[in-house]
């Protein structure tokens, strides 16, 4: 007989770690950098209630993802528990606690996109980046989501890459932004998907 174990998804975030619990040097390392990293958010801010979903969304930005050191941090600094910050992150829906892609591609498949051809675009995107919708490429580059009406159906259809909309997309608008991205990471200093920030 099988038996599953219900297991409670607050608790499991809270007390499964990113680090091996050991209190190696690199641990500490890793700690004060998030540490900084997560002040100097903090100091943007003279107030954290009001700004507590901003200050999320700032940690976010510079992981790609709300890791969970980062939110410790923040929960040490401000007094929020873990629970209310896991519960505002998994409440947003731009807010992800899984590793997301350097580059985020969000397509909109509302009823004004859909009838322009939005199912097309769906296709073309995953042909080109070698992934299905809610998928993040292998070398953390791109994520790609679908999501429902964004506001701007006049435009329709509409694709949002790295925040910015672009209106009546088409496949071949696709591949060019998608390739002039490729090509402005190349030649970052870095070389790399700027992921680096990861703890
Ligand atoms: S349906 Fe796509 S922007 Fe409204």
């Amino acid at each position: 007989m099988i038996h599953r174990l219900a297991v409670n998804p607050i608790l499991f975030y809270f007390f499964t770690s990113d680090s091996n619990g050991t209190g190696t040097m690199n641990d500490t390392l890793q700690r004060e950098q998030i540490e900084k990293q997560v002040d100097e958010i903090l100091s943007h801010y003279t107030e954290v209630q009001g700004n507590l979903i901003s200050i999320m969304h700032e940690i976010q930005t510079l992981y790609h993802y709300l890791p969970k050191e980062p939110l410790r941090v923040l929960a040490d600094r401000t007094g929020f528990t873990m629970q209310r910050l896991y519960s505002i992150a998994t409440f947003y829906n731009h807010f992800s606690l899984e590793p997301r892609g350097k580059h985020e591609v969000h397509i909109c498949t509302g009823t004004a996109c859909h009838v322009k051809g939005a199912p097309r675009l769906v296709d073309e995107l995953e042909r080109e980046l070698g992934i299905k919708e809610g998928q993040t490429t292998e070398d953390m580059n791109f994520s790609l989501h679908a999501v429902r009406c964004v506001g701007a159906c006049s435009l329709a259809p509409v694709v949002l890459v790295d925040g910015i909309t672009l209106g009546g997309a088409t496949p071949k608008s696709l591949t060019k932004l998608l390739n002039k991205l490729r090509k402005e990471d190349e030649t970052e200093p870095s070389g790399g998907n700027g992921n680096g920030k990861q703890p």
